[in-house]
């Protein structure tokens, strides 16, 4: 089995020192850096927008790690080119902001980036069926999406092992099984026997009781519990 990858959420960094944060983060081993951004419509909360994203970009550059642009916005369409410009490597959409989804997802492909669908907690599994066998990775959220430090909804593990099911089924075994929200060292041996293959943490890895290394460190061992 394939280590699982992390994917540490900045929404929960300290911003006054961003950089060091993210730097953290890759010494730790993140494979991914996820970057969560809000637009006050969609979502009840307002983040990043690209010039962020640039200034992750000179950090991350120099490591393996791909930059995870999870978008919570409203048309997300108008904002794809300038995110990809800014060094997204993954652009995810919300099928709940997306009429025209196949469309988007193209989009994203033409502007050469990986490209990733999401779904919120209630929005059934069935909207996946005919866009699997397009995108990179799929999110499933394990909280309403708008805040970080939220608690992981149980029921999402029933949908992580529905989706595992539909994925290996159909020989798209390769796409990522990306899960987002309340992760913990407490539930992380779960959401990982489930059949997820990156998890997002923004507040079991950003917070004040320990190091980003230490957390990342505490959710690698949890991740795997000896049976
Ligand atoms: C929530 C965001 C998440 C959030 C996760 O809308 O999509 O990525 O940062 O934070 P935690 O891990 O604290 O639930
Ligand atoms: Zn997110």
């Amino acid at each position: 089995m394939k280590p699982v990858k992390l994917a540490p959420s900045i929404l929960s960094a300290d911003f006054s020192c961003l950089g060091n944060q993210v730097k953290s983060a890759l010494e730790a081993g993140a494979e991914f850096i996820h970057v969560d951004v809000m637009d006050g419509h969609f979502v009840p909360n307002l983040t990043i927008g690209p010039l962020v994203v640039k200034a992750v970009k000179k950090i991350v550059a120099g490591s393996q790690a791909l930059i995870d642009v999870h978008l919570m916005i409203e048309k997300p369409e108008r904002l794809l080119p300038d995110f990809a410009r800014a060094g997204a490597d993954l652009l995810t959409v919300h099928v709940e902001t997306c009429p025209h989804l196949h469309r988007t997802i193209q989009q994203i492909k033409e502007l050469g980036v990986m490209a990733g669908v999401t779904l919120n907690p209630a929005t059934p599994l069935a909207h996946l069926e005919d866009i699997l066998g397009e995108v990179d990775l799929v999110l499933l959220m394990s909280v309403n999406p708008g805040f970080g430090g939220q608690a992981f909804i149980e029921h999402s593990l029933e949908r992580i092992q529905r989706l595992r099911s539909m994925l290996d089924g159909r020989g798209l075994g390769k796409v990522e099984l990306e899960v987002d929200g309340g992760v913990k060292p407490e539930n992380v041996g779960k959401v990982v026997a489930a059949g997820a293959t990156v998890l997002v943490a923004g507040s079991a890895i950003f917070n004040e009781e320990a190091s980003v290394a230490e957390n990342i460190a505490a959710l690698r061992g949890a991740a795997y519990p000896r049976l």
